[in-house]
């Protein structure tokens, strides 16, 4: 029996949303697994957290390697015991219209922010059912939140100009999460493809001051949607949410 009350996985933990999104879980009770690739940084935002007093562990690896989901899942299970939310979030972008981006990006975003979750939902599926079953029978006070998440994009839903592979991949992610939750509502699983606008992290960097990080969302906003999705009631499911700048000049704008 795991000695946390509830636990997740969040790839892309380090900065940004991921690290808002571990840090939301955290306050929340989850011990939690996080991973990115550069060691240091990965570290040291565990580090953090760790001195505020939260059980976080760290799996550094390229959410896209090959058997990275499978080995992330397996080293989250050997230390916590039990998984309750998974949140994919690790992605790329870069910019490029269909006439010229290149076949390389295509693929590198196509296997990053498609096929990871994927492979990730895959590996985490067996262990998020099993979770959910021993909730059924665990009665009143068992927390039946058992949820695969992806930080997809509002691209996903509506592309911008300049941005087609990202888009398309983003929609891809998008559909995943659908897919999930039509195939695991069954066996107690709900899945979510959050789609929000621009974001001020890193990602953003390159806007500069075409757009201050005061009109973007804040990741903390990302964070706070995944709490709503685990306040629902187990009967109740949200399988997309697009997050929109409240300043932004059209509904579909990033
Ligand atoms: N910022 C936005 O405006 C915005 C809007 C909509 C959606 N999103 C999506 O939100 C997600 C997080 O983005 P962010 O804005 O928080 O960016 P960020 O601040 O740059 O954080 C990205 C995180 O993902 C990790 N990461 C990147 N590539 C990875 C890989 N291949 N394998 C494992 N970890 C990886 C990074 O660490 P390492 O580099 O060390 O691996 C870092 O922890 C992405 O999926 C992005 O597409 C962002």
């Amino acid at each position: 029996m795991s000695t946390h009350p509830r636990a997740a996985i969040v790839t892309g933990a380090s900065s940004g949303i991921g690290l808002a999104v571990t840090t939301a879980l955290c306050e929340d009770g989850f011990a939690v697994t996080m991973s990115a690739r550069r060691e240091a940084r990965l570290l040291e935002a565990a580090a953090t957290l760790r001195a505020s007093g939260f059980a976080v562990e760290t799996v550094t690896a390229d959410a896209a390697g090959e058997g990275a989901a499978e080995a992330l899942v397996a080293a989250h299970v050997a230390r916590f015991e039990r998984l309750d939310v998974v949140v994919a979030n690790a992605g790329w972008g870069n910019g490029g219209s269909v006439a010229d981006a290149s076949a390389k990006d295509l693929d590198r975003m196509l296997a990053i922010n498609v096929a990871a979750p994927f492979a990730l939902a895959k590996a985490a599926i067996p262990v998020l059912r099993r979770h959910a079953e021993d909730v059924e029978g665990a009665g009143e006070g068992g927390d039946p939140s058992s949820w695969f998440v992806i930080t997809s994009s509002i691209a996903g839903e509506w592309p911008t100009a300049g941005f087609a592979a990202y888009a398309a991949s983003k929609a891809a992610s998008v559909s995943l999460a659908r897919s999930i939750a039509a195939e695991e509502a069954a066996n107690g699983v709900r899945a979510c493809a959050i789609m929000p606008a621009f974001v001020a992290t890193d990602m953003t960097a390159w806007l500069g001051d075409t757009l201050p990080a005061a009109e973007m969302l804040d990741a903390a906003d990302v964070a706070e949607t995944i709490r709503f999705l685990l306040r629902l009631s187990p009967g109740a499911s949200v399988t997309e949410l697009v997050l929109r700048r409240a300043t932004a000049p059209h509904p579909h704008a990033p």
